[in-house]
């Protein structure tokens, strides 16, 4: 691994410093009210269970695997869903969290796709957002970090399914993935 690590982005200790933050706010905003957590595998699990268990307020968690559809382009904004629900979200408060927000086109499609479901309410919490790289502007009401438009691994982003299980926010070296963008 240590070679393929450009370098460190953003520690252990900021992510669980942030991820408090978050939650702390998420508890104010949603005090009395029943909140479900959507968590968009497989890069939101290490956030998701780590502001899960941040708040104080009793959450239900469930979750989404989408897919961009089509060879080549990461995100062509055609997405299929690999696993869908298995709570009905009509009439619930429902908070996605993801990992990050590059194009914005994953999550844009999903917010089109959960509002069509009737919930009382739908609001995002990303970690990491890329504003250099949005394509489509998302509406987020809890955001992590903003972070420069560089291919970060770590923290459940994975490079080819590798370093997901990095405790924290890195970037990978060029010479792992040919020198080229995100
Ligand atoms: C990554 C990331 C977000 C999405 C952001 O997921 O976890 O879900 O891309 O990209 P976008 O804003 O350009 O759409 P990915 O499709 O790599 O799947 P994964 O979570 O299983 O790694
Ligand atoms: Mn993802
Ligand atoms: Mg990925």
């Amino acid at each position: 691994m240590g070679r393929d690590l450009a370098k460190v982005l953003i520690t252990e200790e900021e992510l669980q410093g942030k991820i408090r933050e978050l939650a702390a706010r998420i508890d104010a905003d949603y005090a009395g009210k029943d909140l479900l957590l959507v968590g968009v595998l497989k890069g939101a699990v290490m956030v998701m269970a780590d502001i899960a268990r941040a708040l104080r307020l009793p959450v239900q968690m469930d979750w989404m695997a989408v897919s961009s559809y089509g060879a080549g382009t990461k995100s062509s904004g055609v997405v299929r869903v690999l696993k869908d629900l298995d709570t009905d979200i009509a009439g619930r408060h429902v908070l996605v969290v993801e990992d990050i927000i590059d194009s914005g086109l994953t999550l844009s499609w999903l917010l089109q796709n959960l509002k069509s479901r009737d919930p009382a309410s739908v609001e995002v919490c990303a970690l990491l957002r890329k504003p250099e790289a949005v394509k489509v502007p998302i509406d987020v009401r809890y955001v992590g970090f903003d972070i420069p438009n560089e291919f970060v691994i770590g923290y459940g982003l994975d490079y080819a399914e590798r370093y997901r299980n990095l405790p924290f926010i890195g970037t990978l070296a060029p010479h792992v993935y040919g020198g080229e963008g995100d």
